[in-house]
C-alpha cells in the first residue's frame, strides 16, 4: 500500500483535489496481554504495515465525506447527527467528537483512507484507523497542539465510547509512539516507557494468523475487564485501609486472601494478570541479557495462562502453538486480545522454513486453509506522508 494509491483514490472520488496524507501503524506485542487495562506493562511494537488517509478541510461547518478505499464503501454524514451505521465510519465520527473535547475545533472534511493491516489479526487496525485520523485532525484543526499522550487517551475513548471495546491503551500508545527498530516496554500505570532495541540476531519474529474472527470478541474482552474489576473491589473491601485501582495493586498474598470472596472464574483471570505482570518483568530482564532462549520460555507461559485460565484462545490457535513447540520454536503464542487472530513466534533462522511449512501443511490438513504468514517488522509510529 502507498500514498499515490491512496492519492488516486482520493482526486477520484472528491473534487480533484489533493490534501494531507497521514499514517499509522498496526502493533505486535511481544508479552504482557491483557495487563494494560490492570495498569501493567506491556512490550509492543508498531509494525511496518498500518492505515494511510488523505485528508482535506472541505468548507462545511461539519459534514464529513468519507470513502473507504478497501471497502469501495462512500458515505457523508454530519458531526451534529447521531453516529452513522456503518462501523467503519463510526472511527472517523467518534475520533472527531473525542478530538472535540480535548479543545480541536473540528470542521467538515473529505477524507479516503486504505489500510493493509490485515483485519482481525490481533495487530489492531483500529487503533491505526484511529491515531491516524487523530493524527490529521490534530494537523488539519488543531495547530498540532493535542500532545501524543492525549491522541492516544482519544483513540482509546472512541473505542469506549463509539465502539464499544472497554481496551486498555496498549494499541493506541504502540500506533502513535513506535520507532521502527525498537519495541517499547510500557508502564500502563505510570504511562512511562523504554524503547529497547530489538534485533535477536539468529532469530526471526513471524505471525502466523489463524483467520478465526470470533463475533463475541468484544463482549468477551469486556467479561474478562469486568472479572479484573470484580477481584478488584473484593480487595478494596478485604482491606479497607489499603487503596487498591486495579490487579497493578495487588500480590500474590492479596489474591489468595479474596479466593473465596469472589468467583472462581474470577479468580482465574485475576491469577493470569498478576503472572502475566511478572513474567513481563523477566522478559526484560531476559531481552536486556540477551538470553532469547528465556524470552521464549516466558511466551509458551504466557499463551498457555492465556490459553487455560483467561480462556481467550480457540482449538485453532492452541493447534498452532503446538505445532511450533513440536518443530523447536523458542517462543509461541496469542498475541493481543484473543479469541482468534495470530500467533506470534520467535525462531531460530535454520528452523524458521520447516516451522512455516509444517504449520501451513498441518493446520491445512486439520481446518482446510493455509494460515497466513507475516514477518515482522518493527516500523515508525504516527505521521505525515505529504
Ligand atoms: C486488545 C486491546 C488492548 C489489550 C489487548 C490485550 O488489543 O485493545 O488494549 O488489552 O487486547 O493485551
Amino acid at each position: 500500500m502507498d500514498i499515490e494509491f491512496v492519492r488516486s483514490r482520493f482526486i477520484k472520488h472528491f473534487d480533484g483535489k489533493t490534501g494531507s496524507v497521514y499514517a499509522s501503524p498496526g502493533r505486535i506485542n511481544l508479552i504482557g496481554e491483557h495487563t494494560d487495562y490492570n495498569g501493567g506493562y506491556v512490550f509492543p511494537g508498531a509494525v511496518d504495515k498500518g492505515i494511510i488517509a488523505e485528508m482535506r478541510i472541505n468548507g462545511t461547518p461539519d459534514t464529513i465525506r468519507a470513502y473507504s478505499i478497501d471497502l469501495k464503501d462512500r458515505l457523508d454524514f454530519r458531526l451534529s447527527d447521531q453516529k452513522p451505521q456503518a462501523s467503519w465510519a463510526r472511527y472517523i465520527y467518534g475520533i472527531c467528537k473525542e478530538m472535540w473535547k480535548l479543545g480541536v475545533p473540528v470542521k467538515g472534511f473529505n477524507i479516503a483512507f486504505a489500510g493493509d493491516v490485515p483485519q482481525g489479526a490481533g495487530m489492531s487496525s483500529s487503533a491505526a484507523m484511529e491515531s491516524c485520523f487523530a493524527f490529521g485532525l490534530n494537523d488539519l484543526f488543531g495547530d498540532n497542539k493535542v500532545t501524543p499522550w492525549n491522541m492516544v487517551l482519544a483513540g482509546q475513548a472512541t473505542e469506549h465510547n463509539y465502539v464499544g471495546v472497554n481496551c486498555g491503551i496498549m494499541d493506541q500508545f504502540a500506533s502513535v509512539f513506535g520507532k521502527s527498530g525498537y519495541v517499547m516496554r510500557l508502564d500502563c500505570r505510570s504511562r512511562e516507557f523504554e524503547y529497547f532495541p530489538f534485533d535477536p540476531k539468529g532469530y526471526k519474529l513471524v505471525l502466523l494468523d489463524s483467520a478465526v474472527k470470533h463475533e463475541l470478541a468484544s463482549s468477551a474482552y469486556n467479561d474478562r475487564r469486568k472479572s479484573c474489576e470484580n477481584v478488584v473491589a473484593a480487595l478494596a473491601a478485604k482491606f479497607p485501609g489499603r487503596k487498591f485501582e486495579t490487579l497493578r495493586d495487588a500480590n500474590w498474598d492479596d489474591l489468595a486472601a479474596v479466593k473465596e470472596d469472589v468467583s472462581e472464574e474470577d479468580y482465574k483471570r485475576a491469577h493470569f494478570v498478576l503472572g502475566e505482570a511478572d513474567r513481563v518483568l523477566a522478559f526484560s530482564d531476559a531481552l536486556t541479557k540477551g538470553d532469547y532462549e528465556e524470552a521464549g520460555r516466558l511466551m509458551y507461559a504466557t499463551h498457555e495462562g492465556l490459553s487455560k485460565e483467561y480462556e481467550v484462545s480457540c482449538e485453532e490457535l492452541d493447534f498452532l502453538n503446538e505445532i511450533a513447540k513440536a518443530n523447536g520454536v523458542t517462543g509461541s503464542r496469542i498475541m493481543g486480545g484473543g479469541f482468534g487472530g495470530c500467533t506470534i513466534n520467535l525462531v531460530k533462522e535454520d528452523l524458521y522454513a520447516q516451522f512455516i511449512d509444517d504449520a501451513k501443511k498441518k493446520y491445512a490438513e486439520k481446518y482446510g486453509r493455509v494460515p497466513k504468514v507475516y514477518d515482522v517488522v518493527i516500523g515508525d509510529g504516527s505521521r505525515k506522508l505529504a
